[in-house]
């Protein structure tokens, strides 16, 4: 279980997350919604213990999630192996000469066995293994969106989190990806803006405001027909003279 309490976020002058509180129980799929700015990927990078906030505290299974407990090499290695952060741009997490050693990186920092087997069966479920021995800098947007989540997957996190997974991705890797995260028993929070995509996978979302506060945080498919809710998250939009709506894009 992640708990957020009361947590406050600023990098220089203002909060970009204010008084954030929610809690994730495992095998719970929650979508994170919010317009730009509103401190999504922030959020995500808090739970992810990258930044740490600076008022309120995040607890992971009842332990403090602080930089000096990060520290301690056993809570750091459960956390690290537990707690998974896919990047929006997977081209921040890939820096390696080869896709092998892009998947076997983190199960080496972990000293995990079977590094091997687990690299051939991550490879072989994102259809990855004739990709194995190339440079990922000359992959598709795609082919190293997938290369990102099998180098967060291969170490099995019982927490996936995924920043707007879906924005690189074409019409069939999409199909892919979402019964893809509904074959997985992880717990899922995953920034996203496509209502459609995120009704498909997450029976929960968490809301935040331009004004970086949870406006909402309960059951998706109540908040998808809730249109005070919709109007006041941002998150729909009126143009052409037409009713309010939201478009299918990610
Ligand atoms: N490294 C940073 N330094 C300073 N401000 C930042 C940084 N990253 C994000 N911000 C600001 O924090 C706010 C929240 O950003 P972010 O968490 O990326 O929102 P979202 O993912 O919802 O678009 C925005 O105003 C953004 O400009
Ligand atoms: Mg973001």
């Amino acid at each position: 279980m992640i708990e957020v309490k009361n947590i406050y976020f600023k990098y220089t002058d203002e909060f970009v997350l204010k008084n954030a509180s929610f809690s994730v129980s495992k095998g719970e799929k929650v979508a994170l919604f919010g317009v730009n700015g509103s401190g999504k990927t922030s959020l995500l990078k808090l739970m992810d213990g990258l930044i740490f906030p600076q008022k309120g505290e995040i607890l992971f299974e009842g332990h403090p999630l602080t930089k000096q407990h990060l520290k301690e090499k056993d809570f750091r290695k459960n956390f690290r192996s537990s707690v998974g952060l896919l990047f929006q741009n997977p081209d921040v997490m890939l820096f390696n000469p080869v896709v092998y050693e892009e998947l076997s990186f983190g199960l080496k920092q972990l000293q995990n066995g079977n590094i091997d087997t687990k690299v051939h069966y991550w490879a072989e479920k994102l259809n990855l293994t004739d990709l194995l021995n190339q440079s990922p800098v000359k992959l598709s947007g795609g082919q190293k969106q997938r290369v990102a989540l099998a180098s967060i997957l291969i170490l099995e996190p019982r927490f996936l989190l995924l920043d707007e997974p879906f924005s690189s991705l074409d019409p069939r890797t999409t199909g892919w990806l979402i019964d893809f995260l509904n074959s997985l028993d992880t717990t899922l929070i995953m920034a996203i803006h496509n209502m459609e995509l995120a009704l498909e996978i997450a029976e929960r979302v968490i809301v935040l405001s331009e004004n970086h506060e949870v406006v909402y945080d309960g059951n998706i498919k109540e908040f998808a027909h809730d249109k005070e809710q919709l109007t006041k998250a941002g998150l729909w939009h009126r143009h052409s003279g037409k009713e309010p709506h939201f478009h299918n894009f990610s």
